[in-house]
């Protein structure tokens, strides 16, 4: 587990939930990439309950929780590039293939060929995708985060796992060797993304190159005392840089300005068309064959309504094709797992979807469209929730003609060292899905009001229980199941259907003879058996035949220490390695941070969000420092309750945590 609040930034993007309508009673009302109202309705006010979501709850502010989303003052200075930047590549352009570049005074001069393709052709094309995540963009440097440099062998099995192509997201800020005026970069550092660019292009993947982390420094044109002047000639002097070492790149290799760049107003998004030019024309001023290359312009923080509001297209003098990129990590609670929320697919989760994408492709009626960036991970989001988001995300991207690149950090989905695909049902869901294939998939829990939650990924049983036959629920789309194959211990064998199961209606009956023979009398907890189901079409489907028993923790208690740190319990898994979720209760029975989390339903009243309240890693779960700090402001004992799949009825499978004040 990633637990630093910089790898969680990377993971997320934009808002869209309860954006544009008027404020309701605990609607949202801020937040990074909302743009929505921020007037809570009276005996209502707006709380911050994190960076990414606003709220409007009862009562009046406390004076410190008044959100401060107040935009920057305007750029006092208004610059227009219109000549050659003056900086030139303190390296020569390297070539691979027959291009052999030179520079001139009119840019870079390429040989060999370059194959014009339209935007619309290139974004069809690059379908699906897959983001090098966390590496070339990594702070400060490559293999900083959690992966090492990249290896070439990795795009061979993402081109195997049917990938068209790959987004390299680059970050620049910590490789300048000089500043103002010329911004010189490291030409090791261009060589290193020009030779990753190769690595992908070689083996037949797409790959779309950008300016990344550096809109959380130095690009932040929405910053207090941001000096847009400098913002404009760094930017239009890095990408003349980027340009013309990547100048003799064949049509395969697209550019993208700058990732999610950050801003609230009409003025911040002015200002990025006017960002969105400069990159253009510095491409230009590059030459090769960069004006004819593809490019995927951007809209304030890639956020679709953002885009929709104040996207406008760039001056009609530049050649080259280009489309519009957003991203998509929507809904919030859902996708990095806040409050509880560990379910996902109900009609009005489905409609809110799309009617996002329908928005979106309202407003831009003519222009291709790529969603650079979704996810819903393999770390934290429950599987059977996941494979129905996977699965309606992508039809509805194919249904508003939007292409798809998936976001992946290196823990999400692919684990580069071990060379596998976390949760392989998934990325046959991907897989079909994109082919316009219909899927079956697994039922689980939507219902808010549910006092437990169930899923079809997993046969559970608790030790001790007696073996019974267990009905699985599937929504089968019209597909019939063809086999059923057990995988124990990497020995496959098929199951006999009318006696080891049965279908019934939409439900796979597994018998209590064949489920005893996985059981066989043990105790031991986690998965015993892996199943795959088949259908008539579509992906084949896991089904992990497990057992639980509460994870016990090493201790259950301490007392507030005076300064607070992650504080790491740890604990026995048993079961699924990893909590669902975590409530905290102060001893008067008050919720100890997210009060409002009272109105929602049983499972998630009282529950923090992952990763910035709570986290776990192979041997412990873990209460982050600002919960203590909230249990200090509190003056209270507090008990937490980490609870874990499945989640059952009346929190029987957790374990308390009490924190003596
Ligand atoms: C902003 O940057 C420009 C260009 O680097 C510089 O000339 C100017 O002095 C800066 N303005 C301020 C207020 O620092
Ligand atoms: C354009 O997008 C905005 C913001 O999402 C939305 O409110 C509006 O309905 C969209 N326009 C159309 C024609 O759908
Ligand atoms: C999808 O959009 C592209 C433009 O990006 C257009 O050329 C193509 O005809 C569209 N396809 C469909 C099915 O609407
Ligand atoms: C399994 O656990 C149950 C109670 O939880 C116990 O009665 C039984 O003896 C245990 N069986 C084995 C094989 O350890
Ligand atoms: C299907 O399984 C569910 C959950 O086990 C059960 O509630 C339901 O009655 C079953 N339906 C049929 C037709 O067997
Ligand atoms: C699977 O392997 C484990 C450990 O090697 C062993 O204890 C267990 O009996 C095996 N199970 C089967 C069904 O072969
Ligand atoms: C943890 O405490 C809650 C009450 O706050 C209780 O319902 C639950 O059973 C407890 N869990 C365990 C494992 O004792």
């Amino acid at each position: 587990m990633m637990a630093s609040k910089s790898l969680r930034a990377v993971l997320l993007a934009t808002i869209l939930q309860g954006a544009f309508a008027v404020t309701t009673p605990w609607g949202q009302c801020g937040g990074k990439g909302y743009t929505g109202d921020e007037d809570c309705p009276s005996e209502y006010y707006c709380k911050v309950q994190n960076e990414w979501y606003f709220q409007c709850v009862p009562g009046t502010a406390p004076s410190t929780t008044v959100p401060t989303t107040s935009p920057t003052s305007s750029p006092t200075v208004s610059t227009t590039i219109t000549s050659t930047p003056t900086s030139t590549p303190t390296s020569s352009p390297t070539s691979s293939g027959t291009a052999s570049p030179t520079t001139s005074g009119s840019g870079v001069q390429c040989t060999g060929t370059f194959t014009p393709v339209s935007a619309s052709a290139y974004i069809a094309a690059l379908n699906p995708g897959w983001n090098l995540g966390n590496t070339l963009d990594a702070i400060e440097d490559e293999g900083d985060w959690n992966n090492a440099p990249v290896a070439p062998s990795t795009f061979d099995s993402i081109l195997a796992a049917g990938f068209q192509s790959v987004r390299l997201p680059v970050t620049w800020a910590y490789h300048f060797t000089s500043g103002s005026p010329t911004w010189d970069v490291d030409p090791a550092w261009l060589q290193r993304v020009s030779d990753v660019v190769d690595q992908a292009t070689e083996r037949g993947l797409k790959a779309l190159v950008n300016v990344h982390h550096d809109s959380w420094t130095w690009a932040d044109v929405s910053a207090a005392g941001a000096n847009i002047t400098e913002i404009e000639e760094k930017f239009s002097r890095l990408w003349f840089q980027i340009a013309t070492k990547l100048a003799c790149k064949g049509s395969e290799v697209a550019f993208e300005p700058i990732n999610e760049p950050p801003g609230t107003t009409a003025e911040h998004g002015a200002e990025l068309n006017k960002l969105n030019g400069i990159f253009l024309q510095a491409v230009n001023d590059a030459g090769g064959f960069n004006p004819e290359r593809v490019v995927t312009l951007v809209g304030l923080g890639e956020d679709a309504v953002k885009t929709s509001l104040w996207f406008e297209p760039p001056d009609e003098k530049f050649t080259n094709p280009w489309g519009v990129q957003f991203h998509y990590y929507s809904p919030y609670d859902f996708i990095f797992s806040a409050w509880g929320k560990t379910t996902w697919g109900s009609a009005t989760d489905k409609a809110t979807l799309e009617a996002d994408f329908s928005a979106l492709r309202a407003n831009f009626t003519n222009v291709p469209l790529l969603l650079g960036e979704w996810d819903a991970s393999t770390t934290n989001t429950e599987t059977a929730g996941r494979w129905k988001y996977f699965d309606f995300l992508l039809r509805t991207a194919a249904k508003y003609n939007v292409s798809t690149i998936m976001w992946d950090n290196g823990l999400d989905h692919y684990d580069r060292v071990a060379d596998e695909w976390r949760d392989p049902t998934v990325l046959g869901i991907l897989q079909s899905a994109v082919e316009g294939e219909t899927n079956a998939l697994a039922e689980s829990t939507t219902d808010a009001a549910a006092t437990s939650a169930v899923s079809s990924a997993y046969v559970w049983k608790k030790v001790g229980d007696d073996v019974t036959a267990v009905s699985v629920p599937y929504q089968f789309n019209g597909l019939t199941l063809t086999s059923i194959s057990e995988t124990t211990n990497s020995t496959s064998k098929p199951l006999v259907a009318g006696s080891d199961y049965a279908v019934e209606e939409s439900n796979v009956t597994f018998s209590a003879e064949y489920l005893s023979t996985v059981y066989a009398g043990s105790n031991a907890t986690g998965t015993l058996a892996t199943l795959a189901l088949e259908f008539s079409a579509g992906a084949p489907l896991a089904l992990r035949v497990a057992q639980w028993a509460p994870p016990k923790l090493a201790s259950t208690s301490s007392a507030l220490p005076a300064t607070s740190a992650d504080l790491l319990i740890p604990v026995a898994w048993a079961g699924q390695n990893r909590p669902a979720a975590v409530r905290a209760l102060k001893s008067d029975g008050g919720i100890l941070i997210e009060d409002w989390t009272q109105y929602l339903g049983p499972l998630q009243q009282g529950r923090m969000t992952y990763e910035n309240q709570w986290n776990w890693d192979e041997g412990h779960v873990i209460l982050k420092a600002p919960v203590l700090d909230a249990v200090r402001a509190a003056g209270r004992t507090t008990t937490f309750t980490f609870e874990f799949y499945p989640r059952v009825e009346g929190l029987v499978n957790s374990a308390n945590y009490t924190i003596t004040v």
